[in-house]
């Protein structure tokens, strides 16, 4: 089924978290500076993963909880948000000691995003009347920043 194009905004914010998980895999396989993935991990946090987050929060686990499948897909929604924040935490506070958790992060994150594309937004579209999909479409586009998924030292390549 073709993505409700209110829910456009979230889909090409996802384009580019699949992008930044593929580039962690790169990394890794390269064996490159694990401070410097680290380095962007976070950067890719604040700049592009923090807002997203809250704008999926704000605009759909409401709606989803309206019905029992919903209740599920929000809680799982919830619960890896939350794990992503823990791997954050730790990432701060030891760094490049905890390396092996950037191979859980980008695997979290394509798995994360997977799940939403394919079970969350489809409940969305369907548990959601036209005027609540257009209501959270315009709450998406004003809230949409262009991501900067860039990094000056392109560890990927
Ligand atoms: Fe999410
Ligand atoms: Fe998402």
């Amino acid at each position: 089924m073709k993505r409700d194009k209110n829910l456009e905004t979230l889909s090409w914010e996802h384009h580019d978290g699949l992008v930044v998980a593929l580039r962690i895999k790169k990394g890794l396989e390269r064996q490159a500076d694990p401070d410097e993935m680290i380095k962007y991990v976070l950067h890719i946090w604040e700049n592009l993963l923090v807002g997203h987050f809250r704008r999926e929060e704000t605009a759909l686990v409401e709606l989803l909880r309206r019905t029992e499948k919903g209740k599920h897909l929000a809680d799982r929604l919830l619960q890896e948000h939350e794990l992503f924040r823990r791997i954050i935490g730790e990432f701060r506070r030891h760094g490049s000691e905890v390396s092996g958790s950037l191979q859980d992060f980008a695997e979290l994150l394509s798995v994360h995003i997977r799940f939403e594309e394919k079970e969350v937004f489809p409940a969305v579209e369907q548990q959601a009347s036209p005027e609540e999909l257009q209501k959270i479409g315009a709450y998406l586009k004003e809230q949409h920043v262009l991501g900067d998924k860039d990094w000056p030292v392109e560890f990927w390549k």
